[in-house]
């Protein structure tokens, strides 16, 4: 089974100034298809960064070095936020979906299980052996979510090691799995569904 986590308050009053700042100052990209706006963040602007990779290294019991950084405003300003189920294909062994700051609830899932995430929380997890997905939501206008994405490598002796490039079934290829999860969001849209709110069950 492979390793969830979920830590509130991660970040001190400082350190998410420090990230304000730093998010402000960042190059703009534009999505139009998922209902959101992009900026690549600096990590070495952030040497506070260096205490989270030595926890989530800790918390996984893997040497993880610390990729690209992604800043991402979710709202209705931009399209329509959406995120089906999918699984990623790159060498991103770690994520930390950390929710900066939000007006709206929007749950985060794994696999079949849906997570109730606050601001100043993350969910850690494997992307690439994660089935990830956010549940149908319409967004008024107004509501926004802003996510950081970090994305930690694995490493060996100063080399990244974790590499999902090539194992997985190509997009649009037959994937059981996934379909599965997409017909489960379908379903959680047309009823209620349970979240997971006792963190501490992970
Ligand atoms: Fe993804």
């Amino acid at each position: 089974m492979e390793k969830i986590h979920y830590i509130e308050n991660i970040f001190g009053g400082e350190e998410i100034k420090s990230l304000a700042l730093t998010i402000k100052n960042s190059e703009l990209k534009e999505h139009t298809t998922l209902g959101r706006i992009e900026k690549q963040i600096d990590p070495s602007k952030n040497q506070f960064l260096a205490k989270l990779t030595e926890t989530v290294s800790q918390l996984f019991e893997k040497d993880l070095i610390l990729g690209p950084i992604t800043y991402v405003k979710y709202s209705s300003e931009y399209g329509e936020p959406n995120l089906p189920p999918h699984i990623d294909r790159d060498k991103v062994e770690v994520i930390v979906d950390y929710q900066y700051n939000s007006n709206t609830q929007w749950d985060l899932a794994l696999n079949k299980t849906i997570y109730e995430i606050e601001d100043n929380s993350a969910l850690m997890f494997n992307p690439n052996k994660n089935i990830h997905w956010r549940p149908i939501k319409i967004f008024q206008t107004g509501e926004y979510v802003e996510m950081i994405f970090f994305r930690f490598f694995e490493t060996k002796d100063g080399e990244i090691i974790s590499d999902y490039t090539n194992i997985l079934p190509k997009e649009g290829e037959y994937n059981p799995e996934i379909l599965e999860a997409r017909n489960y969001r379908e379903m959680c849209y047309n009823g209620s569904y349970d979240r997971l709110k006792d963190h501490t069950m992970l």
